[in-house]
């Protein structure tokens, strides 16, 4: 069954001579449950894309449709909601709140919603990643790294249908990224999120059932499916 659609995507950002298209003509299905990476060099839009899937960022042409529900044309409150129930988000610059504690970040979508935590998950979270050491500390007494991995357990806290993670493993030693993606496997597996992940990792890459390779804002190339 298909979780996530778009079709015709393209992202263009700046006007005139200075434009820049980002997503040129993306169309994509994903299953449920599956685990996708995304591939390709520097400025050729996985990030851009990653956005734009993950309700973060509105494409200039094309559409988005999650469980057939179109993201775009949903209210910005209802497209919030949404995205804070079922999906996660890794972001490549991390994003956690500055003011609050390690802590607090990680359960900030959950207070949200007015959701009680799942403690024995989240301390499994906390035990993979870990984090209990700086679970009281600021961002900015935190290393890449470790805010990284306040990052990863803020995007599962709330047990997303679809994890989007940009290089998730970008900031972590070899062991650690390691441990993260096999978190991120047994998850998958486990609990049948779907995983979309952005990566220059090969070795991370060459996780995932599916490598979806971009180049200049479109596909150039596609396993679909068959990386096993
Ligand atoms: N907010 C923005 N304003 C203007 N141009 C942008 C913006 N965001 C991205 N771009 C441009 O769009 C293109 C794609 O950027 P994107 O960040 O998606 O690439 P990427 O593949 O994630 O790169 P990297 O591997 O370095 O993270 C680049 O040319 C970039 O400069
Ligand atoms: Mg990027």
């Amino acid at each position: 069954m298909t979780i996530l659609e778009c079709t015709g995507l393209s992202r263009l950002y700046g006007t005139g001579e200075e434009q820049v298209k980002a997503l040129n003509g993306i169309s994509l299905s994903l299953e449920q449950g599956s685990f996708t990476a995304i591939t390709g060099p520097s400025g050729s839009g996985k990030s851009t894309l990653l956005h734009v899937l993950g309700g973060l960022d509105r494409p200039t042409v094309g559409k988005v449709l999650f469980r057939e529900k179109d993201l775009y044309r949903l209210s910005d409150n209802q497209l919030s909601i949404l995205r804070r129930r079922q999906f996660g988000f890794v972001f490549q610059s991390y994003n956690l709140v500055r003011e609050l504690t390690g802590l607090e970040n990680i359960l900030l979508p959950l207070m949200l919603d007015k959701r009680a935590p799942d403690d024995a998950y989240l301390n499994k979270l906390m035990d993979i990643l870990g984090i209990r050491q700086r679970l009281d500390h600021l961002p900015s007494a935190m290393s890449g790294g470790q805010q990284q991995r306040f990052a990863i357990a803020r995007a599962l806290a709330n047990k997303p249908e679809i994890l989007f993670a940009d290089e998730p493993t970008g900031n972590l030693d070899g062991q650690t990224g390691r441990m993260v993606i096999d978190l991120l496997r047994e998850l998958n597996r486990e609990l049948g999120v779907t995983l979309v992940l952005v990566t220059h990792d090969l070795g991370v890459a060459e996780q995932a059932e599916r490598i979806v390779h971009l180049t200049d804002g479109k596909i150039a190339r596609d396993s679909g499916g068959a990386n096993r």
